[in-house]
């Protein structure tokens, strides 16, 4: 694919020249476009060398080819990284005084932005606007990361890591063609007739952590990871930028999402925490260990040393949802699963009340799990509280299904 990249003027620019190379050694044809105060930080040689394509920098070159349109209706994907502050609010505005910013007006191809800049810059209430206005205009946001900036400081303001940009630009452009494939087919509209996620982003969490006893043994559970696939998928095809953080599924990740692995609860914890600071809703669909064994043995636990009975100290694991709950910024939706064993319809949701509580979350979804039920299965049977403890949905039926009704509601909020 043709893929621009943008480049303006942070210290991060370094690093753009790993995003441009990773794009060209996977084949694609990048051409990249330098602001003027990006060439303050990195040479034009270097862009050429790395992207193999003459560099873009002059509004008023090739003016005869009108470039400064022709330029993003040839592209794909158009990748802006580092993004500064001022040009994300000059794109958010629609200002075009340069290269880039013109390229960005003229595209119809989807954009992705990696803001990078300190701190302040990044907090400050314009930024924030000009970014919530980005991502309702179907702007995918990358980052900021949090950590040590240029000087002595850190915070948020760090631009991601190349990896991760490059990631998600694929990840975000192979959605845009499972979409137009659905399209084509017509399957899209058939089963998915709404769009109503488009700009929001939505961190799921699925399937079920392990957390280790020695090198070759775990304690886990029976999660499957079904539901919350269903879900990433749901809120996909709604037109949302998913992030999923699996652990352990036991069915393939889907196309289109970003995909974050995660093994323990600790890493559960560390990277739904990292991705939902800009996410607009978070369901944490997956079985989360309470408990992880307080020592971890460097090597294989013998049967012969520890003679008939062995006993495990296990030391509570953070709960990561009643955190995301209590932490989270005013406008975010927070959704959690109880997965029970409870027969009895009525304490079923008694005992979802009481966690709804403790958990403090917008919305529950309570379903009953038992040897042969929930996990698994691709059936589910549901009911969702809000956050007073009502009934707002009971839905039963395939996962998908299940997980387009579980949308409703949020969406409805
Ligand atoms: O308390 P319980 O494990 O039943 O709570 C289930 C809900 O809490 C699920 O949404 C699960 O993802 C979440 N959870 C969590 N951190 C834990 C345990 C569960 O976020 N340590």
């Amino acid at each position: 694919m043709t893929i621009v990249v943008g480049v303006t003027g942070g210290i991060a620019a370094y690093k753009a020249v790993s995003v441009i190379r990773s794009f060209v050694l996977a084949g694609h044809d990048v051409h990249v476009i330098a602001t003027d105060a990006a060439l303050r930080f990195v040479g034009a040689p270097t862009f050429e060398a790395i992207s193999r394509n003459p560099l873009n920098t002059d509004l008023y070159e090739g003016v005869s080819e009108v470039r400064h349109v022709g330029i993003g209706k040839r592209a794909d994907l158009v990748v802006i990284a580092p993004a500064t502050a001022n040009t994300i609010a000059k794109i958010a505005n629609g200002i075009a005084d340069d290269l880039l910013t013109n390229t960005v007006l003229a595209t119809a191809a989807p954009v992705l932005i990696a803001p990078a800049m300190h701190t302040e810059m990044w907090q400050n209430a314009a930024t924030q606007a000009n970014v919530r206005t980005l991502r309702e205009r179907g702007i995918t946001i990358v980052g900021p990361g949090t950590g040590q900036l240029t000087g002595a400081d850190s915070g948020p303001g760090r631009m991601e890591e190349p990896d991760a940009i490059v990631h998600a630009a694929t990840t975000l452009a192979t959605r845009r063609t499972v979409r137009r494939e659905r399209e084509a087919s017509g399957t899209a509209s058939a089963r998915t007739p709404r769009h109503d996620l488009s700009g929001h982003r939505i961190v799921i969490s699925a399937g079920g952590t392990r957390e280790p006893l020695d090198p070759v043994r775990f304690l886990g559970n029976r999660s499957s990871g079904k539901q919350g696939v269903a879900l990433a998928v749901a809120a996909r095809d709604r037109g949302a930028d998913v992030v999923l953080v699996a652990a352990h599924l036991d069915v393939p990740a889907p196309d289109g999402v970003e995909i974050r692995s995660v093994s323990t609860a600790l890493e559960l914890q560390r990277a739904v925490t990292a991705a939902a600071t800009d996410a607009d809703i978070v369901v944490m669909a997956a079985a989360v260990a309470d408990f992880r064994p307080a020592t971890t043995n460097d090597s294989k636990i013998k049967k012969e040393k520890v003679g008939d009975s062995l006993r495990l100290e296990l030391v509570a694991n953070p709960d990561i949802l009643a955190e995301l709950a209590s932490g989270k910024q005013s406008d975010q939706i927070v959704v959690g699963f109880a997965a029970e064993t409870e027969r009895d319809p009525h304490e079923l949701i008694e005992l979802g009340r009481r966690k709804l509580k403790r958990k403090g979350c917008d919305f529950l979804v309570i379903n009953n799990v038992g040897w042969r039920t929930g996990f698994s299965t691709d059936d589910n049977e549901v009911v969702v509280l809000d956050g007073h403890g009502d009934i707002v949905m009971e839905a039963a039926g395939a996962k998908a299904s299940v997980a387009d009704r579980i949308l409703d509601v949020i969406t409805s909020a």
